[in-house]
């Protein structure tokens, strides 16, 4: 386990932390590691009847740790990232996000796989691949025209601006815009809410939502994962993050 993902079952409800607030809960392979066993054992656990996944009331996740997956690039199907993002995206459990502050890259992404997903008015949702040379990933450019539309899709993917949870209730990924200081409280009440309820109806529930694109979706992962490991080894990619590294705007003039 990682201290940088904190772990707890009680009432019911399988609780994930992101701890890692002085880097903004950037995702290490570590910690990709302890997320993707954290929802293993929550699946297997029959005290948990939901998933409950935050950081801070301001601070939720910006994403891949830019420079830990320089150094570990996720080349191999079974890298940790692709087992927490199957199993997020296969969860049979109710999964609920409580979003606060940064929402970045897989900080968003991994919420189009959640059942119920509070967020704080301030937070910033940003979805940067293309800026960074990259391609979208957790299956987010089936998930999101689907969930949004394609205009409303093409402008949070191609563009790749942040945008404020108003922005994000209206696309159709976040169910509920909470003040931060209410935000863990209501997140902890829904997920209690739905693990009073019968068990095996909310997942039979939750398994025929999902039915018609749950292997799309696997099949998405995998297409992306493969663009993206692509387009990280290519020039494009190498500038863009080195000007984040140098705190300067990169320069794609030449490509
Ligand atoms: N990877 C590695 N380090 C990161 C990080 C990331 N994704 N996001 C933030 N950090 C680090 C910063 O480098 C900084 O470290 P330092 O204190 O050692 O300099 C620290 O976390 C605080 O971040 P900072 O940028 O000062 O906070 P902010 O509130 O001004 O901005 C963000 C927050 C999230 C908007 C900004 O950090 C950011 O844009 N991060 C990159 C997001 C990204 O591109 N993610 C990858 C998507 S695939």
């Amino acid at each position: 386990m990682s201290s940088f993902v904190l772990t707890q079952t009680r009432d019911r409800i399988a609780r994930i932390e992101l701890n890692r607030p002085d880097k903004k809960n950037a995702l290490t392979v570590e910690m990709y590691q302890a997320l993707a066993a954290a929802l293993q054992s929550a699946e297997a656990d029959p005290q948990a009847r939901a998933i409950l996944i935050h950081g801070q009331p301001d601070c939720f996740c910006s994403g891949n740790d830019l420079k830990d997956f320089l150094n570990h690039p996720p080349f191999r199907e079974d890298a940790p990232v692709m087992q927490f993002l199957r199993g997020i995206a296969a969860a049979a459990k109710p999964v609920i996000a409580a979003v606060g502050g940064p929402a970045v890259g897989i900080g968003t992404t991994m919420l189009l796989h959640c059942d119920f997903v509070y967020a704080a008015p301030e937070t910033r949702f940003q979805l940067p691949f293309v800026a960074l040379g990259l391609v979208p990933e957790a299956a987010s450019s089936l998930l999101l025209p689907m969930i949004a539309g394609h205009q409303r899709a093409a402008e949070l993917l191609l563009l790749g601006k942040p945008f404020t949870a108003g922005q994000a209730l209206a696309a159709g990924f976040v169910t509920e815009v909470v003040p931060a200081t209410e935000l863990l409280e209501y997140a902890s009440d829904a997920a209690a809410y739905v693990a009073s309820l019968p068990p095996a109806s909310v997942r039979a529930t939750k398994a025929l939502m999902k039915q018609r694109y749950a292997a799309p979706v696997q099949e998405r992962i995998a297409e992306e994962s493969r663009l993206f490991r692509e387009r990280l080894a290519a020039p494009e990619a190498k500038e863009a993050l080195a000007a984040f590294f140098e705190k300067r705007k990169p320069d794609f003039s030449r490509f």
